[in-house]
């Protein structure tokens, strides 16, 4: 007779415990803490870096299944809300539950709208960072700093307050992502528009000049499909490190700041700015084959390639190729995507490649549509930030409102020298 549960003989000790398995197919770790050799042994612990096999949360928010290549926002598949959706309601849905009905939209659209500017002091603050500063390091510090300019965003378990600090930071965010911009260019900073949707204030405030832009509706659009399928992708890097860093009940600009960190770096969000990186270094076509060789001999990675949870393909890559030939037919052929196209080509061919599941992922192509957009190398995962600040901020309200949630606390296996006595400065060697 089957039972949800799992018998574990400790050979050890040749005794068996019985540990329940939950509806979700999981096993508490704390449940394996009796399991001991002797009355004061610690208990058994899992031992599991990169949380490999660890579910850390019960989350209501995204679903992946990543052998079969589904992505789902609250149950709605990525495909259907991509075509359909606008940025706004999905980061409604993500931290609502719900799509928005009209009423509601209008409001979080509002809210959000009234909110766009920035203290003046944001502006003194960026003007501290050299010219060349990478986006992502003043996008991270200055989230940081809004924490000083929102003390009251410390009342983390109030609901009101957790709702106007997301509101905050999602109308905010497209301000201060843009004013990085113009630093960079040495431009004066455009101000927020509130005539102007989510997007389009957003690609105003980055290539206006002179207070004039002419928008380009399909370029907007896709923009705002890329931030759709950006909007959340449950525990990675990022949403752990704001989830872990927003259970010590720090404000949540604090917490962004720690997810935008954690973003930058290349093997998580800063890998749609190393795929271009890699495709200018391999130059032409016929250097693809080296460059192959290369990444077979341990000697670099194709950057875009590989997901820790999709194993068959990403969904999103998928879509994104798609927006990629919208976007070349406004701008003309970027001609990286020549070497993109082959580089794919020979690597889903490869023994190397298909034996280890590695698929292009979301950043494979998006860099190639950021940059036939006119945006710079360095500022693609500025434009990944500002997609995934929805599921951040959902992610971080529904830790928050978790009663099984702690403050976050792995455990170690330690394995330094023994306990020894202190040696003083003359006597080292
Ligand atoms: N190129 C070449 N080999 C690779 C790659 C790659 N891009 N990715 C993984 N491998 C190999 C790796 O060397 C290892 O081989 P072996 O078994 O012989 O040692 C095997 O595949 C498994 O790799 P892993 O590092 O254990 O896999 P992981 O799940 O820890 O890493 C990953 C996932 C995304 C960090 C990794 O695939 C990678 O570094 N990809 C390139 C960077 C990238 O495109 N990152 C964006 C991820 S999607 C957007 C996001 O979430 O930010």
């Amino acid at each position: 007779m089957p039972t949800n549960s799992l018998t574990v003989t400790d050979n050890r000790t040749g005794k068996s415990y019985e540990i329940p398995v939950d509806e979700c197919g999981t096993i508490k770790a704390m449940d394996l803490r009796q399991i001991k050799t002797a009355p004061d042994d610690f208990g058994l612990m899992t031992y599991d870096p990169a949380f490999m096999n660890t579910a850390a949360c019960r989350s209501a928010i995204t679903f992946i299944d990543g052998d079969r290549g589904i992505l789902e926002y609250r149950g709605y598949p990525i495909e259907e809300i991509a075509e359909h959706g606008t940025f706004l309601e999905v980061a409604y849905l993500l931290n609502e539950g719900e799509l928005p009905n009209a009423a509601q939209l209008h409001k979080w659209t509002d809210d959000i709208r009234y909110h766009t500017y920035v203290h003046t002091n944001i502006i003194k603050f960026l003007e501290g960072f050299r010219y060349d500063a990478h986006p992502m390091g003043m996008l991270l510090s200055t989230v940081g700093a809004l924490s000083t300019f929102y003390p009251d965003a410390r009342h983390v378990h109030d609901p009101e307050n957790r709702y106007i600090q997301r509101v905050r930071l999602m109308a905010k965010l497209p301000t201060i992502a843009a004013f990085c911009f113009r630093h960079n260019r040495g431009l004066p900073y455009e101000f927020p528009r509130n005539d102007l949707e989510y997007i389009g204030n957003f690609v105003n405030m980055t290539f206006s000049i002179g207070g004039k832009h002419e928008p380009n509706p399909v370029l907007q659009r896709a923009l705002e499909i890329l931030l759709i399928l950006h909007a959340d992708h449950e525990q990675n890097c990022s949403t752990s490190a704001v989830r872990a860093v927003g259970s010590s009940a720090v404000d949540v600009f604090s917490a962004v700041s720690a997810g935008i960190a954690a973003l930058y770096g290349p093997l998580h969000g800063g890998a749609n700015e190393a795929v271009l990186r890699m495709l200018d270094e391999i130059g032409s076509r016929d250097r693809i084959p080296g460059f192959i060789e290369k990444v077979k001999k341990g000697e670099g990675r194709l950057m875009g390639f590989g997901h820790r949870v999709y194993k068959s393909y990403d969904p999103r890559a998928k879509l994104i190729k798609k927006v990629a030939y919208d976007v070349f037919a406004e701008t003309g052929m970027n001609p990286k995507l020549e070497i993109a196209l082959e580089l794919e080509r020979i690597a889903l061919q490869d023994d190397y490649f298909i034996s280890r599941k590695l698929y292009p992922n979301v950043d494979f192509y998006s860099g190639l549509i950021y940059q036939a957009m006119g945006y710079p190398t360095d500022y693609f995962t500025v434009l990944f930030a500002l997609g995934r600040l929805p599921g951040w901020l959902a992610q971080w309200s529904e830790m928050i409102q978790d009663k099984e949630q702690k403050i976050a606390r792995p455990r170690q296996v330690y394995v330094g020298p023994e306990r020894r006595p202190y040696v003083a400065i003359a006597e080292r060697p």
